[in-house]
């Protein structure tokens, strides 16, 4: 039941964050885009901004490649796509969820030098070079986890929860392959947020809104897509807690699945190999490094054709040993998008006309996305909305990930952010269907969420006529996108009659199936639960109103007896006035993402996950023992380097003062020896055997180290040990003075004659030991080993200190038949007598 449980986790998480506190922990918020990567870490007592890598990037190129052994990410990994075309990844997103022979991995394979295959469940895989094969999800999760880890070196601990965005289009099938990437890479799904929604959130973060909603138009052109996401803001109040918050309230999305950046890019790449072909006469398009080489070109030549009217696009040795170089300018290009303008600016369309709003009703126009600074778009976009609508008031790449990073720190609820509310809507409309109780009839369709319908809610599909099992489909109403399926999942419900048995025998009504259909915060829809429900009518006339009822119900197999399934009720049912029973169903729910399902695939699957997961974990492992021993070789590498400055620094410095010749002798050829070593079977040697290398050295440089901090911490050492000596012998004189005073007045003492000898035998071992020590320590010569250790002098002293403050702290013994005068001392301060010894606190 792994794909079952794996969306159960989903919904729960969720639930569970907006019921308890959890505890303190860090939510990290991705926006993965087909291009670059986005990440923002949330952790009580960090600054709120975007997570940096490695070389302090504010975005990660969302890319995967292998060098040899190496895996690599970022720029890193796109950059070979050019020199190892099919072992370097990118523009993974396009593939979400998507089945081998869907058109978005023809697309794909147009764009990309790597290897596709089909894989497991008809999704696609890749195959490198070297044979390895990877899912895309795995490929994703690697990259997930790749941030993961840049998120815990900020954090300084483990990083689970994620909020990650999905474009508002993604159907349950790609929303699963978001899941299930997360999933592998070790993180725990918080939720996903659409990103225009996500945009929203920053927008409003740091503005006010009046009750009188405003309306703004998220236009987000991105790499592989261009969504329009039109939002009403207002201020509102909460009626329970009377304190006002922001509402964000998703109203209409337009959007169009192929038109985006890598389009352009792809456009400006048939420029380049047109022209390399018409100079050259050559086809680069059967050479794959070729054809990788012009795309990150074609990639530059588009950022530069963004501020300039033309550019240079030049590529050294692009392929047959040529180098290319070719001009393109601005309106070339452009002429080459000019079906694309339209497609640029639908979206906007499409999201007011879902809205039933009018361009103006709405304020602004915010855009974002990287493909919103590209002329030709914007020009496009003010033609359809004006110039003054539009707003370039977000950071166009940081918006989504910053909101999205907000939205979860809401949902965890450890962060005091702004109250914003969120409620978001559904694009794909989505049916329940199930067979008519009649054998062999029709299917019947229920229209349980229309278009618009809001995340975070239920509904309760009831069933009268339903005597046996039975399963219920969720499928899309129309076709999602070319090549994805419209069915979602199947409920299988059963136990059916034996429950309405048991509700009918203890006196209930007109039983019925009742199933209850959710759509979740993050988009996904399930059902939910099913139960057998049965109303108790009490009195008698209740119980004949019933059976009248019956008996006059539909007649049987009539046409009207087929709209058994009332029109779907939201769940917040009416108070029932009679005794209500309600007995839960076995509920089976089947995921059959593409095809259905059987049991023994859906194992296969959850198999083939778990090895997923051991064979990322091994390549981690690998990885980070592969890192480990790189660290220990540099770590002796560096160490022989100290070693050979000491031994060749001048003789003033403490370690030349410190050593004798002859130890100088024996670190000199031990340097020379391992350094030969480490650069011939060095290279190959394991983790171990280095660290061995490095201990034995140390050994070596050890007692001279030791020597030279003996010297600089002596004299601190005998300060402390004569302090003790000193205090000891100022309290014994004093306290034998008392002893004798209180003696011959015959008031008790707090000591004896005998502990005070013991304390002055003590602390005339101590000097002994002491002096001897500082007499033969006179005579030690730098380069030879201490003759008195501080570590011993400390311990001395300290054995000394803790005999003096045992006697010290003692408490004066009750004075018991005392004259009533003493008991006020010369202060004036009655039944103080605990107070003597305070004036030997301060040792
Ligand atoms: C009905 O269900 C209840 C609770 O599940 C059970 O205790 C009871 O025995 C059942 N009764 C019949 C008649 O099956
Ligand atoms: C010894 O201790 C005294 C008092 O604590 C301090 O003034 C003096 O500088 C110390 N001398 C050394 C060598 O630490
Ligand atoms: C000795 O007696 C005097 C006077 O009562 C007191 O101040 C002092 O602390 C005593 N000394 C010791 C070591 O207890
Ligand atoms: C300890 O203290 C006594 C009294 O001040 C002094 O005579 C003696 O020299 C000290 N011994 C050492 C080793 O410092
Ligand atoms: C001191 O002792 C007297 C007599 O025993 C008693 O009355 C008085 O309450 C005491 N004062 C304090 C502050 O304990």
């Amino acid at each position: 039941m792994y794909w079952f449980s794996l969306r159960r986790a989903l919904c729960l998480s969720v639930v569970l964050v907006s019921v308890f506190e959890i505890s303190l922990a860090a939510v990290l918020a991705i926006d993965y885009g087909a291009d670059w990567t986005k990440a923002s870490l949330m952790k009580p007592g960090l600054p709120f901004d975007v997570l940096l890598n490695k070389d302090s990037k504010r975005k990660i190129q969302s890319s995967v490649a292998w060098k040899r052994d190496d895996r690599l990410f970022g720029s890193d990994a796109a950059n070979l796509a050019s020199r190892f075309p099919s072992d370097s990844f990118s523009s993974l997103k396009l593939l979400q969820g998507a089945s081998h022979d869907s058109p978005p991995v023809s697309y794909f394979t147009q764009i990309s030098t790597s290897n596709v295959i089909e894989g497991p469940r008809s999704m696609v895989s890749f195959r490198q070079s070297d044979g390895t094969e990877w899912s895309t999800e795995e490929l994703i999760a690697m990259q997930l986890s790749y941030i993961k880890r840049l998120a815990e070196d900020a954090a300084g601990e483990p990083v689970q929860d994620v909020i990650i965005t999905v474009p508002p289009y993604y159907t349950q099938f790609e929303r699963d392959a978001v899941a299930d990437a997360v999933e592998i890479s070790g993180l725990r799904t918080l939720a996903l947020i659409n990103d225009g929604t996500a945009v929203a959130v920053n927008y409003a973060m740091t503005r006010t809104f009046s009750s009188t909603p405003e309306y703004h138009i998220v236009y987000d052109a991105g790499a592989s897509s261009t969504r329009a996401t039109l939002v009403s803001f207002a201020s509102a109040e909460d009626p329970k807690t009377k304190t006002s918050y922001t509402q964000i309230s998703v109203l209409g999305v337009g959007f169009d699945r192929s038109t985006g950046g890598t389009e352009l890019d792809r456009r400006l790449r048939e420029i380049l190999i047109d022209a390399f072909i018409h100079k050259h006469k050559r086809d680069i398009r059967k050479d794959q490094r070729g054809m990788a080489k012009l795309w990150k070109e074609a990639g530059r030549i588009k950022a530069i054709l963004s501020a300039n009217t033309d550019a240079i696009a030049m590529v050294e040795s692009v392929a047959f040993d040529i180098d290319f170089k070719a001009k393109v300018t601005r309106a070339q290009f452009e002429k080459s998008c000019s079906d694309l303008r339209s497609r640029f600016v639908q979206p906007i369309h499409d999201a007011l006309s879902s809205s039933g709003l009018k361009l103006s009703d709405v304020s602004s126009v915010i855009l974002t996305g990287g493909s919103s600074r590209t002329p030709m778009v914007q020009i496009a976009v003010k033609a359809a909305v004006g110039e003054d609508r539009i707003a370039l008031n977000v950071n166009a790449d940081e918006a989504a990930v910053l909101g999205a990073a907000l939205y979860g720190a809401s949902l965890s609820r450890q962060f005091k952010t702004k109250d914003i509310r969120i409620t978001d809507t559904l694009i794909h409309e989505i049916q329940a269907s199930y067979f008519a109780s009649t054998p062999g009839s029709r299917t019947i369709n229920s229209h349980i969420f229309p278009r618009g319908s809001k995340y975070g809610t239920k509904k309760t599909l009831s069933f009268n006529k339903r005597k046996e099992d039975f399963s219920l489909w969720l499928d899309y109403k129309n076709e999602v996108a070319a090549g994805f399926p419209r069915e979602i999942l199947e409920g299988q419900i059963s136990g059916v009659t034996e429950a309405l048995a048991n509700l009918t025998e203890r006196g209930a009504v007109d039983p019925v199936i009742k199933a209850t259909v959710a759509l979740s915060e993050s988009g996904f829809v399930s059902i939910k639960e099913a139960v057998a429900y049965g109303e108790i009518k009490s009195s008698l006339a209740g119980k004949l109103k019933g059976f009248f009822a019956g008996v006059a119900g539909e007649p049987e197999g009539s046409e009207t007896g087929e709209k058994e399934a009332e029109e779907a009720v939201l769940s917040k049912d009416k108070k029932e006035k009679n005794d209500v029973i309600t007995i839960p169903l076995p509920l089976t729910t089947i995921y059959s993402t593409l095809a259905p399902m059987s049991v023994a695939e859906k194992r296969t699957a959850r198999d083939s996950k778990e090895v997923i997961f051991s064979r990322l974990r091994a390549l981690d492992n690998m990885e980070a023992s592969k890192q480990l021993r790189e660290e220990a070789f540099n770590t002796l590498e560096g160490y022989l380097y100290k070693l050979r400055d000491l031994l060749s620094d001048g003789p003033e410095t403490p370690f030349m003062k410190c050593s004798k010749p002859s130890e100088r002798e024996t670190i000199s050829r031990r340097v020379a020896g391992t350094s030969a070593w480490l650069n011939n079977e060095g290279e190959a040697a394991d983790t171990s055997t280095l660290f061995e290398k490095r201990r034995a050295l140390e050994s070596l440089e050890r007692p001279v180290v030791h020597r030279y901090k003996e010297i600089e911490d002596f004299p601190e050492a005998l300060n402390n040990s004569q302090k003790w000596n000193w205090s000891t012998r100022l309290f014994l004189a004093d306290a034998r003075a008392n002893l004798t005073a209180e003696a011959s007045a015959g008031i008790p003492s707090k000591w004896t004659a005998e502990e005070l000898d013991a304390l002055e035998t003590a602390l005339k071992e101590h000097e002994v030991w002491l002096n001897d020590g500082i007499e033969k320590q006179k005579r030690v010569k730098m380069n030879e080993d201490p003759a008195i250790e501080t570590k011993e002098m400390r311990s001395k002293a300290k054995a000394l200190e803790l005999h003096l403050q045992r006697l010290v702290r003692r408490k004066a013994p009750k004075a018991k038949k005392v004259p009533k005068a003493s008991e006020t001392d010369e202060n004036g301060e009655p039944n103080r007598t605990g107070g003597k010894q305070s004036g030997h606190d301060e040792l």
